[in-house]
């Protein structure tokens, strides 16, 4: 059986883990490109990142991809990741806000609802049914034109790339302490039809890690009932 890291294993982890984080970009950088040309930050007021981390992706939203007056707003569960984004996004003032949350999808502490949420490398962490809960509180947080970024480790559409999901998924299954929780998803799966319609979807491969990039928007109440 499947064994993932419960919000205490989490967020000890990533306690010790700390700025050390910011040396996965050599594999992130590349997806998160992809993520800023799709999801339009410039046309948004508001953004909801769910696993902020250090802040290194909302450092770049405030610093010029988002208007000058958009408000961003972050939360993670581990109280050292919210102390470095809290230095670090400090010189945008009254515009950035981070808390500390438990582990819940409960974003009211930010005053939805958001023209962007974005979770970056975060879903890959949780078992498939709090994906599910994280994505139903997503849409609820959503503005009606509002979009929704994910980013996450995927499955290559090279063989070494292939190859590396599947020692990464094995050893995530043996023990996901060692790669963080994280192991590869298919995240498309999870997006509902019904309640989504996705925008775009690309797979991006930087040092044979796939990463996957969905964009994706809440359907209307009209296309969901054309669709039940
Ligand atoms: C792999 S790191 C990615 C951080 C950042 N998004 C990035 O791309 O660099 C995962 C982050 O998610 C946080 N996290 C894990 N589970 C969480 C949850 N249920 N709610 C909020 N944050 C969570 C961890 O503390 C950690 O900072």
């Amino acid at each position: 059986m499947v064994r993932y890291l419960n919000t205490g294993e989490a967020r000890r982890f990533y306690d010790r883990f700390g700025a050390r984080l910011d040396s996965q970009a050599f594999y992130e950088d590349r997806a998160l490109e992809v993520l800023t040309g799709a999801a339009r930050f410039d046309q948004a007021a508001s953004v909801l990142e769910f696993g902020c981390g250090t802040g290194r992706f909302a450092e770049r939203l405030l610093g010029g991809l988002l208007p000058p007056d958009a408000r961003y707003a972050g939360c993670d569960i581990s109280e050292t990741m919210v102390r470095l984004a809290r230095e670090r996004l400090a010189p945008f003032g009254g515009r950035a806000m981070i808390w500390q949350s438990d582990g819940s999808f409960d974003f009211s502490p930010a005053g939805p609802p958001f023209d962007r949420i974005v979770a970056t490398y975060v879903l890959d962490l949780l078992p498939p049914a709090e994906i599910c809960l994280f994505l139903a509180a997503a849409r609820q947080a959503l503005s009606p034109d509002g979009l929704l970024g994910v980013v996450s480790l995927g499955w290559g559409e090279t063989l070494p790339s292939r190859l590396l999901s599947r020692v990464w998924t094995v050893v995530h299954h043996l023990r996901p302490e060692l790669v963080g929780g994280c192991r590869p998803l298919y995240l498309a799966q999870y997006f509902d039809p019904v309640a989504w319609r996705i925008r775009h979807r690309s797979i991006s491969t930087s040092y044979a890690v796939a990463s996957e990039i969905i964009v994706a928007a809440p359907a209307t109440k009209r296309e969901e009932t054309e669709d039940e």
